[in-house]
């Protein structure tokens, strides 16, 4: 199915008191123009009636696999295809468990398995639950593999306790469903982008290196990828899987990076350097492995070229948009890389804070552009950042 006909809002809706707010969620979603096809489990059909869905969206509620009439009409498949966005609200810690577990024992886990739609996921359920590690661990893997999390409010739930556990008020899923459905809006852009460390050798079994991940520059590639760009993702050593539909070129070195950021410069419209690079490399290669000594060892480096400064020298259209890693005056110091860069945007992250350092699922991060214009954004996944970032782009674009 082409991209332009995933045009539904499919909603997911599992058993739980808050599926009342998803019916409120429904008439907001078709209020402002979105198609919506309801799937309900056997739980939600507990809380409320397929009907009142059905009334609201217009559609016939889509509740059972194996139901003859409603596979030949929809179709468990069609239904995925159809979704330009995949939303679960509310999410109980059930559902969530089978997600994770890769379990898809009716339709709603069937079509959600079957999406390439983006997913959002509105966890909603009693407090102890919510805080229970095994659901913690299951949010958290969830988070890693590119889902979207919409944290619970607090307040009174319906179980007695006060806490963390109820389902947000549909006006703020709505809004996050209206960042989600991102119209192809980098078509034609060719976007360069790097990941992850680089390993400086030392001897055949030793490198300089660093906590990189790969996790914030793959998720510029997939956010890249997803709004219609072509992406290069150039990449030191991860251990992630390369998004669907993006060229990976595997690097080493700062070196190897340099050559081949320079090779595809020239023919790319803008390029991210996510990767943290090596700022030095040991000063010469043992081609044995080193032996141990009682005297200390003394290790030598030099410094490694700068491969986006060089960049800066030679931009000719190009967008530039680079990260700054801090530790200490953020925005000073990203400001300073921002000029003598060349760059058009920097994002700056303090790594020592909680939240923001190498590795982990999200960030936060001052976006800071040649305008001057500051924005200081709260901790949010790394998807969200990166999606941010290119809506940033696209601004100093036009
Ligand atoms: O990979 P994760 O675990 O998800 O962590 C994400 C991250 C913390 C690595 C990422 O958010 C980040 O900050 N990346 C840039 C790290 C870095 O090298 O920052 P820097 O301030 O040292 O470098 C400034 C910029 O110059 C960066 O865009 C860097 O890619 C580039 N650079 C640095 C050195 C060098 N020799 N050549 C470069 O091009």
């Amino acid at each position: 199915m082409a991209d332009n006909e995933r045009t539904n809002v499919v909603l997911g809706v599992s058993g739980g008191i808050a599926c009342y707010k998803a019916v409120e969620l429904v008439r907001l979603l078709v209020k402002e123009g979105y198609p919506v096809q309801v799937i309900m489990t056997r739980g939600a059909m507990e809380f409320v009636a397929p009907l009142t869905f059905q009334t609201l969206s217009g559609r016939p509620v889509a509740t059972e696999t194996f139901n003859l009439t409603q596979e030949s009409e929809i179709g468990h498949i069609n239904l995925a295809d159809s979704a330009a966005v995949f939303v679960i609200a509310p999410a109980t810690a059930n559902v969530i468990g089978k997600i994770t577990a890769g379990i898809a024992d009716d339709l709603l886990t069937t079509v959600l398995m079957a999406t390439q739609a983006p997913v959002l996921i509105a966890p909603a359920m009693n407090i102890h639950m919510y805080e229970n590690p095994v659901l913690q661990e299951n949010l958290r893997k969830l988070r890693r593999l590119g889902y979207h999390l919409i944290e619970p409010a607090e307040g009174y739930l319906a179980c007695g306790y006060e806490g963390k556990g109820r389902l947000p008020d549909p006006e703020a899923i709505l809004e996050q469903i209206r960042g989600l459905i991102k119209k192809k809006d980098l078509l034609g852009e060719k976007l360069l982008i790097t990941a992850g460390p680089s390993r400086e050798p030392l001897d055949p079994v030793r490198y300089i290196s660093n906590r990189s991940s790969g996790k914030m520059g793959y998720a510029l590639a997939r956010a890249g990828s997803r709004r219609g760009a072509e992406v290069l993702l150039i990449s030191g050593p991860t251990a992630l899987e390369p998004p669907a539909g993006v060229k990976l070129m595997p690097v080493t070195t700062a070196a190897e990076m340099r050559h081949a950021v320079l090779d595809e410069f020239a023919t790319c419209t803008a390029v991210i350097m996510a990767a943290a690079v090596a700022d030095y490399h040991p000063v010469g290669f043992s081609q044995q492995k080193i032996k141990r000594d009682k005297k200390p060892f003394d290790l030598r480096l030099e410094p490694n070229p700068d491969i986006l400064k060089e960049l800066g020298e030679k931009k000719n259209g190009q967008l530039l948009i680079g990260f700054a890693a801090e530790t200490e005056n953020l925005t000073a110091n990203a400001q300073k890389k921002l000029h003598a860069k060349n760059l058009d945007m920097i994002i700056a992250n303090d790594v020592t804070k909680e939240g923001s350092s190498f590795d982990g699922d999200t960030n936060i991060v001052t976006i800071i552009d040649r305008g001057g214009a500051i924005r200081s954004l709260p901790l949010m996944s790394k998807d969200e950042v990166a999606d941010l970032i290119f809506d940033y782009l696209l601004t100093l674009r036009h």
